[in-house]
């Protein structure tokens, strides 16, 4: 029981900075996601129960014992699970890591959206007379939406932070009830796509603030260059531009002006574009990016700017 407070308190303090604007920068942003040591803590405290078949969830119902209540019935069945939802999508639109992928609060697809998961929660958390009309293949609806690794923990450490911080429920229900979540990790989490093994938008956000502010700073022709232009909106465009139309996130919504467009005039040089890609580089190095991703990255970039060179 100790070591699992000790593990709460730790889930808590990486999960505490998910109060953010959307356009936080990136050091702030970078508290939204476990370090590697706090994930090691949280794989052994959050051991799946069972492993969870693609099929259906029913067979993976859980509780915190056979005998004793489901987590349905410690979450107070559907209308708890209704109101954790509730603070939940209202916290996850204040996180950077997460909020790109929510509907509109007010629109008809977020309505379904809760309705749908207080269908599907209701039955992870043990509710064997509970049903779903829609697709209960947890990995088949979530194919295509490429949730990285980072992101999948912000969302377990958000469900965290709510149970705990704003419906103070016990430890044991928490503990129970993320549990019964970290099962379906790996059908929710993509590990193929480009996006996801980068490490999403939040990598790529820190990436592109280290490359504004400590490599184009210190390089004296490249300083000039971008002497003027805002910060660090210009940061969140680039990343939204390579996290959205270059990695394909479709969740991310690119408002920025198409690169040629916006390069226009500015008569770039091929060794100006060559320094530009070894410091993104270099940045990448910084956060430590998976070296394939890196390379893989770098190279879509570098055919981009071939493009962007001489207008
Ligand atoms: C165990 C955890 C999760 C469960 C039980 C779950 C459940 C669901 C369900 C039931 C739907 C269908 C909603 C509908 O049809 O209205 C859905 C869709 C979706 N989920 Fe999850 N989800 C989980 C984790 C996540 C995470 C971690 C993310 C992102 C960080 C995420 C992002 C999405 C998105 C973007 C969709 C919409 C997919 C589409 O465009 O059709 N989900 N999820
Ligand atoms: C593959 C390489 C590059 C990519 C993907 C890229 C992407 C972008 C994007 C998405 C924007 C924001 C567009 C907007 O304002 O709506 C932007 C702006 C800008 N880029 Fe690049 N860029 C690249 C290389 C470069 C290089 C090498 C330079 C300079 C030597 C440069 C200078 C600028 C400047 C000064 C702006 C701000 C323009 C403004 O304030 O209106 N870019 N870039």
């Amino acid at each position: 029981m100790r070591s699992k407070v000790i593990i709460l308190a730790l889930f808590l303090m990486a999960t505490s900075c998910t109060r953010q604007p959307a356009d936080a920068d990136a050091a702030s942003a970078a508290h939204d996601t476990l370090t590697a040591a706090d994930q090691v803590a949280l794989a052994d405290a959050l051991t799946p129960v069972s492993d969870a078949s693609s099929d259906a969830l029913a067979g993976d119902v859980s509780s915190t014992d056979s005998s004793g209540p489901s987590v349905y019935e410690l979450m107070g069945k559907k209308p708890g699970i209704k109101m954790f939802l509730d603070v939940f999508f209202k916290e996850m639109a204040w996180s950077p890591v997460l909020n790109f992928y929510l509907p509109t609060a007010d629109s008809a697809q977020m309505a379904q959206l809760k309705i749908h998961m207080t269908d599907v929660l209701a039955i992870i958390w043990g509710c064997s007379e509970c049903g779903y009309a829609g697709n209960l293949d947890m990995a088949a609806v979530h194919k295509g939406v490429l949730i990285a690794d980072g992101e999948w923990n912000a969302f377990t450490g958000l469900c965290f932070e709510v149970m705990n911080e704003e419906l103070l429920l016990p430890n044991e229900t928490i503990i129970a009830a993320v549990k019964a979540l970290e099962v379906y990790k790996g059908q929710v989490v993509d590990t193929t796509s480009l996006y996801a093994r980068f490490g999403g938008r939040t990598k790529v956000r820190k990436v592109v603030g280290q490359l504004f502010t400590k490599y184009i700073q210190a390089d004296p022709q490249l300083k000039a260059r971008f002497a003027g232009a805002p910060q660090p909106a210009l940061a969140d465009l680039v990343t939204d531009y390579i996290a959205g139309p270059v990695l394909g996130q479709k969740y991310v919504q690119y408002k920025g002006k198409a690169p040629a467009t916006a390069h226009a005039g500015m008569k770039i040089t091929d060794a100006e574009m060559a320094i530009f890609l070894d410091l993104l580089g270099k940045a990448m190095d910084d956060y430590t990016v998976n070296p394939q991703a890196k390379g893989e990255l770098l190279a879509l970039l570098a055919k981009q700017g071939q493009a962007l060179v001489g207008l």
